[in-house]
């Protein structure tokens, strides 16, 4: 059964394995570890029985969320455990009455194109170059609550 929880001291060596096998720069266990002092950070974990799936993390700006981390560890994919945790994000952010959830993404990365555009958010600009290693443009997306 799968379980959205806030993140917590016990999921940051999970996370921190997780974000290594996803990403070329991944965020390390400091990182983690600081955004749960972080009163604008909004950080949720699928677990699965009781182990780490997935998490998303996001920023709280004056109006709206920020996303900063997607991720669900690779035989956890397809299983709906992304778009479980985007829901749940979407309710805890119109509870803070917020206008909207923005992101960026890489142009090559279709699995998480399609799960966002799956959850609504629209494609509203693109970034020349935003990332590195390698470098790429990010597509902008928003969904508007
Ligand atoms: C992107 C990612 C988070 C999706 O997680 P997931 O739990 O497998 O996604 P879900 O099972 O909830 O899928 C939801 C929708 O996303 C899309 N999707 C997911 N995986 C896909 C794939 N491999 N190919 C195409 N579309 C895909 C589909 O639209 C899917 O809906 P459907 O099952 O009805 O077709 C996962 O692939 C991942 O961790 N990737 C590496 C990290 C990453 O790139 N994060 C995003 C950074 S912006």
């Amino acid at each position: 059964m799968i379980e959205i929880v806030n993140m917590d001291n016990e999921h940051i060596k999970d996370l921190t394995e997780l974000e290594k096998e996803c990403f070329h720069t991944p965020w390390t266990e400091k990182q983690l570890e600081e955004e749960l002092k972080n009163e604008y950070s909004l950080f949720l974990v699928a677990l699965n029985d009781k182990t780490v799936a997935g998490y998303v993390g996001c920023q709280i700006t004056i109006d709206g969320g920020y996303i900063t981390n997607v991720a669900v560890f690779p035989n956890m994919r397809g299983k709906g455990i992304a778009q479980k945790l985007l829901f749940e994000l979407n309710n805890r952010i119109k509870e803070q009455r917020l206008q909207f959830i923005t992101l960026e993404v890489r142009v090559s990365n279709i699995p998480a194109i399609n799960l966002y555009k799956k959850m609504n958010y629209k494609e509203v600009g693109l970034r020349k170059n935003f990332y590195r290693n390698p470098k790429e443009d990010a597509i902008l997306m928003t969904y508007y609550i």
